[in-house]
C-alpha cells in the first residue's frame, strides 16, 4: 500500500504495479464474459441441433414402424402361401394313393394270368415302379403333415423297450434277407416323446441302417446321459464323409449312386422334421469306412428314476 513516508518513485512504481493487477483482473472479467457468452451461444447453437436430431430420430423410428408393418404383412402372406402349398401337398398326395391301389390291385390280378416269363418279369416292374411311387407319395404326405402347424405332436410316456420289440418285428426278415446281424440291446428307459413319430424315426434310421450296410452288423440301444437318454443305431456299413453328414438330412440328398440302391432321398428329412417338432436332438456320428451311428437325445420320463 501506498505510504506518506515513500519517495514518489516508490509510489510510481507501486501504483503502476496495482494499475496492472486492476488491468489484469478486468481483462480476466472481460474474457469470463466473452466464454460465458460462447457458451450461451454454443448452447444454443446445440440446441437446435438437438432438435433437428431428435426429427430425424422421429421420423426414422416413423419410418421403421412403416417397414415393420410391411414385413409383418409379407410374413403374413409367405405363412399363407406356405400353409396353402402344405394343403396342396396333403390333398394332392392323398389323392394320388387311391388310383394306385387300385393300379396295384389290377396288377396283382394281372400277375395271376401273366404266366409267360416276359409278362412275369414286367408286372414284377411295374410292381416295384408302383412300390416306388407309393413309398414317395407316402412321405411327401408326411411331410407335409409334420410341416402342418395343426399336426398334434404332444409328448407322452413311451418305453423303448416296447419300442424297440416293434422294430425287431418291423426288420427281423429285412435284415435276415441280408445276412445282417440285427440286434437291440434291452432297455428298460421310459422317455418323453410321441410314440408315432419316435417310431418313424427309429424306423428310418434303421431301415437305413440295414439298406447301406452291406456285411456285418446293426445294434441299437439306448445310453443315459444326465436327464436325457440318447437312442443309438450304429452300422458297420460304408459310413458318411464329415462334408457329407449335414446334407444328407436335406429333401432329395442322396450319396449313393442312382440305381445302387432304392430310396426316396427323404428318410432322414422326415427324421429331422419330426425331431425339430418334438425337440429332440440327432446326431451323427460317422467317418467313411468305419460305419455310422445316428443318435436321437431323448428326456428321460421324470418320476421314472434310475430308468435305464
Ligand atoms: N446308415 C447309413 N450309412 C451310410 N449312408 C447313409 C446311412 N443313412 C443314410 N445314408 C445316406 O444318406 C442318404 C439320405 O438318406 P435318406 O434321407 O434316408 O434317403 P434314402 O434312404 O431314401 O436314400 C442316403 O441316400 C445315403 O446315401
Ligand atoms: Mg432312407
Amino acid at each position: 500500500m501506498l505510504r506518506d513516508e515513500d519517495s514518489l518513485e516508490r509510489r510510481i512504481e507501486k501504483l503502476t504495479r496495482i494499475n496492472e493487477a486492476l488491468i489484469e483482473r478486468i481483462d480476466r472479467a472481460d474474457s469470463a464474459r466473452g466464454s460465458t457468452y460462447m457458451l450461451f451461444q454454443t448452447a444454443a447453437v446445440l440446441e437446435q441441433e438437438v432438435l433437428a436430431r431428435n426429427r430425424d430420430l422421429e421420423t426414422a423410428l416413423a419410418h421403421l414402424g412403416e417397414i415393420n408393418r410391411e414385413l409383418a404383412l409379407a410374413r403374413e402372406t409367405a405363412d399363407e402361401a406356405n400353409r396353402s402349398k402344405s394343403r396342396f401337398l396333403r390333398a394332392a398326395s392323398h389323392d394320388l394313393l387311391q388310383p394306385l391301389s387300385a393300379a396295384k390291385l389290377f396288377l396283382s390280378h394281372l400277375a395271376e394270368v401273366a404266366t409267360e416269363p416276359l409278362q412275369a418279369d414286367l408286372v414284377g416292374r411295374i410292381g416295384n415302379a408302383f412300390d416306388s411311387t407309393e413309398e414317395l407319395i407316402k412321405a411327401l404326405l408326411e411331410i407335409s403333415r409334420l410341416d402342418s402347424v395343426r399336426l398334434d405332436v404332444a409328448s407322452e410316456r413311451v418305453s423303448l423297450g416296447r419300442l424297440f420289440q416293434k422294430l425287431a418285428v418291423d426288420f427281423h426278415g429285412a435284415a435276415e434277407a441280408k445276412g445282417l446281424d440285427l440286434r437291440f440291446v434291452i432297455s428298460s428307459a421310459t422317455v418323453m416323446s410321441s410314440p408315432v413319430f419316435l417310431r418313424r424315426i427309429a424306423q428310418n434310421l434303421v431301415s437305413n441302417a440295414i439298406k447301406y450296410t452291406a456285411s456285418g452288423r446293426v445294434l441299437v440301444g439306448a445310453r443315459r446321459e444326465g436327464t436325457d437318454v440318447w437312442l443309438e443305431v450304429h452300422d458297420t456299413g460304408p459310413g458318411i464323409a464329415e462334408e457329407d453328414q449335414e446334407r444328407i438330412f436335406n429333401e432329395f440328398e442322396r450319396l449313393s449312386p442312382e440305381g445302387e440302391t432304392q430310396g426316396t432321398g427323404l428318410g432322414l428329412s422326415i427324421v429331422r422334421r419330426a425331431c425339430l417338432r418334438l425337440d429332440h436332438e440327432v446326431a451323427l456320428r460317422s467317418s467313411p469306412g468305419k460305419g455310422a451311428c445316428f443318435r436321437v437325445r431323448l428326456p428321460l420320463a421324470l418320476d421314472v428314476p434310475g430308468a435305464l
